[in-house]
């Protein structure tokens, strides 16, 4: 855990207006900075960066962060990377992770450079091998697609790279990031040898790990580098980095499973496809897409295997999926795969069916519907136990309700009905009894609170949380942010991009970006939102007046009233009345 007061103090010493600006260039546009928004495709700008909140927002998609967020959203990388490479930009070194993480780093360099070398070595080769050459044009691709994805071909011959590294005999490094294996008699040898060569890049283009093809026919087809420090197949997807500007402009991203389908793919200029390294699409690697896309198509070879990884990753995408993304599948005629499809069909073809894939909550509802006999009624009640494990799974409620509705339909039930059998409240509802204008009444204070001490925290010490209710999103923030101002956790001079980052990965952080939204800059109608604080706070001491005087009225009804009484309700009234008047 990186502490939190390290993430403030790092947020304080950056600019998120250079931060951005070091990957898409600003315009200034009154007191705020403005762009054409690098998370979806537009002709006009309607991303802004501010520079008071140190906050940024695109009034198209609704992308919004602090500079770390950018950077984790822009570059797709973890919290702890983002933390790490802002703190590195300005001399800092993280608390606690840092140790590891050098260790790590300084564990890891010597093999990242020994990567890049023997990338170089191998591009070499190409560039001198008729044969690699000729194998490459026969599969339709040219000299610039090879480049872009930095193709290689690793020689004919037992020690080839022994002409890239003058230490090939001793150099413990090279066995180490898998290029070079000892047997038992301490010969060593290369691990590729006349292939064609795809290097795997991480998400800082550093290369981690190579593919290598075989160029006639043998065993294995594909030879892969094995795990290690610096490769971990689980969690890279080949193509990634040559893809994302692509995947950004479309929002969309698609998996392969083949080298060759991102390769062949980007040659036919369908360029925002990655493939997964011989392995099944992860969690993991599903995370990573759906930071950086709305929508990820999976399109797998048509063959029986292809079918089967794709029910593997609908399955998987029942915990990542949320309401505001989109997975769908798309399957190839049996004797294609993507490679083969688009250069039969050409890239229109494959355009449209990634345009309109079966989504995911339709591909489930299909494959449930196939294993039972819908016409009888053990086939529909059967249905229920088949989709009721999914159900249960489904991240996204929203999609939830509408696959239940389906599913209801097909089995003959009422969705409560369908809900009940298979364990999943309803989606909540609000508080009952409070009659809904006091609600929105009630909600609307809580937002103008909200707004007063986003922009001001120190204004948390004025708030009077004793009177403030548990029971919305609005008011647990509101607690929240007040608590951990006076409990001095959140610095009283914190901007949104501190607050976002102090709540992150809260149920907060989505509201508290919400409200600064409609926050003036700093400087700004400050005296109006001071008024407007002031009218929130006397409006809930009235309400609480209001009712002490509610209450004593009917105790009195119930008792006979006596001179204290009287004078108790006079003290009230007057308070109220001195409430209201003061603005
Ligand atoms: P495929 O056998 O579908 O190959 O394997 P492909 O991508 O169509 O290759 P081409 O078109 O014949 O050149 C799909 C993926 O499975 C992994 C590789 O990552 C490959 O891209 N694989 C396959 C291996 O790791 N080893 C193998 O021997 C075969
Ligand atoms: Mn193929």
């Amino acid at each position: 855990m990186i502490p939190d007061s390290f993430i403030q103090e790092l947020l304080a010493r950056i600019d998120i207006v250079e931060v951005v600006e070091r990957h898409v260039p600003l315009r200034k546009a009154g007191i705020n900075y403005s762009a054409c928004c690098p998370f979806h495709s537009e002709k006009t700008p309607s991303f802004t960066v501010s520079h008071s909140k140190q906050f940024y927002h695109c009034f198209g998609c609704g992308a919004h962060g602090s500079a770390i967020g950018f950077l984790m959203q822009y570059v797709g990388i973890g919290f702890i990377d983002a933390v790490e490479e802002l703190a590195h930009s300005i001399g800092l070194s993280v608390p606690q992770v840092s140790e590891r993480l050098h260790a790590e780093r300084a564990k890891k360099a010597p093999l990242t450079d020994i990567m890049a070398l023997a990338a170089q070595f191998y591009k070499n080769q190409l560039k001198i091998s008729p044969k690699a050459i000729e194998y490459l044009k026969g599969r339709g691709l040219t000299g610039e697609i090879a480049a872009k994805f930095g193709l290689g071909y690793a020689p004919d011959a037992w020690q080839g790279l022994q002409n890239a590294f003058p230490g090939y005999e001793k150099e413990t490094a090279l066995t180490e990031c898998g290029l070079v294996i000892c047997n038992d008699q301490g010969r060593r040898y290369d691990r590729f040898r006349d292939r064609i060569m795809f290097p795997i890049l991480d998400q800082r283009s550093n290369v981690i790990g190579f593919g290598g093809r075989i160029l006639d026919q043998g065993e294995p087809k594909y030879l892969n580098s094995p795990e290690t420090p610096l490769f971990e197949k689980g969690r890279e997807l080949y193509g990634l980095t040559q893809a994302r500007s692509s995947i950004r402009e479309t929002d969309t991203v698609i998996v392969v499973e083949g080298y060759m389908d991102v390769v062949a793919l980007a040659q036919h200029g369908i360029s925002n496809a990655v493939a997964t390294l011989g392995t099944a699409t992860t969690p993991t690697h599903l995370q990573k897409l759906l930071r950086q896309a709305g929508k990820v198509v999976f399109c797998f070879d048509g063959d029986a295997a292809g079918r089967k990884a794709a029910w593997r990753a609908a399955d998987m995408s029942l915990e990542q999926v949320a309401d505001d993304k989109s997975i769908g599948f798309i399957f190839l005629p049996t004797e294609h795969d993507p490679d083969s499809f688009v250069r039969a069909e050409g890239a229109e073809a494959f355009r449209r069916l990634v345009a309109q894939p079966l989504l995911l909550s339709d591909y489930l509802l299909q494959m449930m519907r196939s294993r039972v006999d819908l016409s009888t009624h053990e086939g529909r009640a059967g249905l229920i136990s088949e989709v009721k494990p999914l159900l249960q799974r489904l991240a996204a409620p929203l999609l939830r309700v509408q696959l239940t509705k389906a599913i209801a339909e097909a089995a003959a039930l009422t969705q409560a009905e369908t809900e009940a059998a298979c364990g999943l409240k309803p989606l909540a509802r609000g508080r009952r009894g409070l009659p809904r204008q006091t609600r929105r009444l009630e909600i609307s204070t809580h937002r103008t609170l909200l707004r007063a001490v986003i922009m001001q925290p120190a204004r948390a010490a004025r708030i009077p949380l004793e009177r403030i209710s548990h029971d919305s999103q609005e008011s647990a923030t509101l607690h929240a942010i007040v608590n951990d101002v006076t409990q001095g956790k959140l610095p009283t001079r914190s901007n949104a991009g501190h607050l976002d980052e102090f709540y992150r990965d809260t149920p907060h952080q989505r509201l508290i970006a919400d409200v600064v939204l409609t926050l003036p800059e700093i400087g700004e109608n400050e005296d109006s939102l001071e008024q407007e604080f002031n009218d929130a706070i006397n409006s809930i001491s009235r309400d609480e007046i209001t009712q002490s005087i509610r209450a004593e009225t009917a105790a009195a009804q119930t008792r006979p009233f006596t001179t204290a009484d009287a004078q108790r309700l006079k003290e009230l009234l007057s308070k109220k009345n001195s409430a209201k008047n003061r603005v």
